[in-house]
Formats: C-alpha cells, structure tokens, sequence
C-alpha cells in the first residue's frame, strides 16, 4: 500500500489504530458474522447486507470477503455530519432504500456509532419492510456520556470520544482513504 500523501499527513494528529489492528479485527468480525449467518439460513440468498454510505465502504468491501454466502447488497445513503460538521445535525435518508427485504435476513453495517441515530433510523425503515430479521454491525462504536439510540449487535472497537477518521470516515469528505483510523490536527479542521 503505498505512503498516504504529505498534504493528508500532515494533518494527522495521532494513529488511533492502526490498519494492521483494524484488519485483523476486521477478520475477527467476518469470521464470526460467517458463523452466525450460516446458523440462520438454510437459503443462502434470504441473506441480505445494507451498508450505510458513505462512511462504510472501506468497512464493508472488507468484510464481505469473509462471507461466503450467496448474498445480496442494498445500499442505503445517509447523512449526519453534512460538510465541516463534527456533531450530529440529525440523520437525513437521502435516495432511495434497498428494496426486497421482506422475509431476508437483514444485517445493516455502519462504520461508526455515534449518537446512534443513523443506524437507529435505518433499522427502523428496514423493519417497515417485514424482514425475518435484523442484525446490525459497526466498526467503530463511541464512548459517549448519553445512551446511544440503539446498542449494534456486532461491534469492532470501542473508541473515546474523539472525532476520528480514515478507514471511510471523512472530514469534509476528505481522508476517507487514509488506512488507519487517526486524529486530526486542530488547524486541520478549520
Ligand atoms: C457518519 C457515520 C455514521 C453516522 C454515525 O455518517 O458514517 O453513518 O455518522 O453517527 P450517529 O451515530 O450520531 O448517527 P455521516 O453523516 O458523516 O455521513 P458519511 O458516512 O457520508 O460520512
């Protein structure tokens, strides 16, 4: 992989985790959500994965590679943290929602939670469809002073609460492609 550019490393403040510890979490993860969706189904194609765009894209393209089901992908795209905005201004669905979700096995995946409200929201219009059932998963998972809206199934690390990005987190929609999960610098995020 090769050395992110200085124009994005110069605005980390420190490595949170790294790839290498996010990866193997990550197969940690795979390997266990593998087990759980081969005890559900006896037809492979019942199973289908909402990822939350667009922070979950880096997440989720690896996860899937340790899921060897025949499954399904709907995207749903959701937006809390529109632009410079580093606390919630509430969560918006924008587009359109993964369709043929009645009976499935539904496993929602969000890179991190927060206040919960995305993933809360999702999961709520996914029940609206009638699915068997409903699983959620995130990478990242704060450690907040309020209760967040909802308590995800699958969980990959607890983190501080501490505005985080890289690995498909963004600020103003950059750093997404950074490997690790990092801090920014304060005048980073001017
Ligand atoms: C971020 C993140 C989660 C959500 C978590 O999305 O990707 O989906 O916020 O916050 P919550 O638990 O407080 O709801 P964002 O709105 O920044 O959109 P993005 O994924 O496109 O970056």
């Amino acid at each position: 992989m090769p050395r992110p550019a200085l124009a994005m490393l110069n605005d980390v403040d420190r490595i949170l985790i790294s790839h290498d510890r996010i990866a193997a979490r990550v197969a940690e993860i795979g390997r266990a959500l593998a087990r759980d969706l081969d005890a559900l189904s006896e037809h492979p194609d019942e199973i289908v994965l909402v990822p939350i765009l667009t922070g979950a894209i880096v997440f989720v393209a690896d996860l899937i590679r340790y899921l060897p089901h025949k499954l399904r992908i709907g995207l749903v795209s959701v937006s809390s943290y529109p632009g410079r905005s580093i606390a919630s201004k509430g969560a918006l669905i924008r587009g359109s929602l993964p369709d043929r979700l009645a009976g499935k096995h539904v496993l929602i995946i969000d890179d991190i939670l927060d206040t919960g409200q995305t993933l809360a929201l999702v999961r709520s219009i996914v029940i609206e469809h009638g699915p068997a059932d409903v699983r959620t998963c995130v990478l990242l998972r704060k450690q907040r002073s309020g209760a967040a809206a909802i308590e995800p199934d699958y969980v990959g690390f607890d983190i501080p609460d501490r505005f985080v990005v890289g690995y498909g987190l963004d600020y103003n929609d950059y750093y997404r492609n950074l490997p690790d999960l990092v801090t920014l610098r304060a005048e980073a995020m001017r």
